[in-house]
């Protein structure tokens, strides 16, 4: 197929880290025979320095332009501690999630076996976890209505039916194309918004009655996936309890700096790491560069071009079996790789197979 992608490299390591991964997708376009287009736009902190806004109408028009997004990371340390700040990178992010419709975004955790020993987690408990936290992205107390006075706040965690029910069918389908287990996760002993999320869900799942549906307090899904992250297959959850919990998840395989996710809906996809823009790593060629040529993987495999994803999973796997790896998974006493040889290695793998 002929691919337009939107490459928004961001701020920190996002440049570094996004040039791996357009080196990955032009390899794997180049190997199958696909054309592949770049359009490159400006996003958070490096947007808000050159134009003024985190999410300016070009990056919007760039995005619809193409067929799917490269995203990288956004966040700058100068706007963290500034509750002033009339402007942050994290605007852009919400901006683009709620223009393009992004109301699903899948967040696999997954292990891999030669990092086991850089989880937190005992490897007995952690061998083997394999699972999908499903994040409402586009409602709930990030986008409600919110109050911000000196003496008073509030963020309002309001939910429709047809948000619901929308991300409760995403679940499902990616529950029946694996284990067939779901776990509705939700604060229904005390939110009303998470009655409606139950209520909902339990409608919905007289549809699917070859997926096992069970119900999980946030707080008792937390301890859960430490004590047992195997219990879990598909999880699906709202928005801020979904950016916790998918924060706790991606560390419990041993590196944040691994995971990929996507996030869909209305418009075009996006393909982004988990992690963040990790700022203090800037131009130094440390981050690892994984997450974000793992996130190719899943644009490839969104548009069912399942061997193309295979094959970057592989070279994934052989980088790391092979012990090229970035400082933070590298082994006691083996070489120092940086962003730039761990990505050049696995483009070249993909050349080569
Ligand atoms: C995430 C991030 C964002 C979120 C921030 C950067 C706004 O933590 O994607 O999980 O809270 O959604
Ligand atoms: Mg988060």
């Amino acid at each position: 197929m002929d691919f337009k992608i939107a490459v928004l490299a961001g701020d920190g390591i996002g440049p570094e880290i996004s040039a791996c991964g357009v080196d990955v997708m032009t390899a794997v376009c180049e190997k199958f025979g696909h054309k592949v287009e770049y359009r490159n736009a400006l996003c958070g902190a490096d947007a808000i320095d050159k134009v003024g806004d985190p999410f300016p109408d070009d990056t919007y028009n760039t995005c619809l332009w193409a067929d799917a997004v490269l995203f990288s990371a956004v966040g700058d340390p100068r706007f963290d501690n500034d509750p002033n700040a009339k402007v942050r990178p994290e605007q852009g992010l919400l901006a683009m999630r709620k223009k393009l419709g992004l109301y699903a975004n899948i967040r696999p955790v997954e292990t891999f076996g030669c990092l086991i020993h850089l989880s937190p987690l005992r490897r007995d408990i952690v061998e083997g976890a394999d699972f999908v936290c499903i994040r409402e992205l586009t409602g709930g107390m990030y986008f409600g209505e919110k109050l911000e006075g000196d003496d008073r706040a509030y963020d309002t965690n309001a939910y429709t039916r047809a948000e619901v029910e929308r991300i409760l069918h995403v679940a499902y389908g990616y529950a029946r194309r694996r284990r067939r287990h779901l776990t509705v996760v939700d604060k229904a002993n005390v939110l009303a918004s998470s009655r409606l999320w139950r209520k909902v869900a339990q409608e919905i799942s007289l549809q699917y009655p070859d997926v096992e549906t069970d119900y999980m307090y946030v707080d008792n899904a937390a301890m859960r996936m430490i004590q047992d992250p195997k219990f879990f297959d598909v999880m699906v959850t709202e928005n801020t309890f979904g950016d916790i919990l998918t924060d706790e998840g991606s560390v419990i395989s041993g590196s944040m700096g691994l995971l990929p996710s996507a996030s869909t809906g209305e418009k075009t996809p996006v393909f982004e790491p988990i992690h963040g823009s990790w700022p203090q790593a800037k131009g130094k060629n440390i981050a690892n560069p994984l997450a974000q040529i793992l996130s190719v993987a899943m644009l490839f495999e969104y548009f069912d071009l399942g061997a193309e994803g295979r094959l970057i999973r592989d070279a994934v796997n052989a980088s790391l079996e092979a012990n090229v790896r970035t400082p933070e998974i590298q082994v006691p006493g083996g070489a120092t790789y940086g962003t730039k040889e761990v990505g050049a290695w696995i483009t070249d793998y993909i050349r080569n197979h």
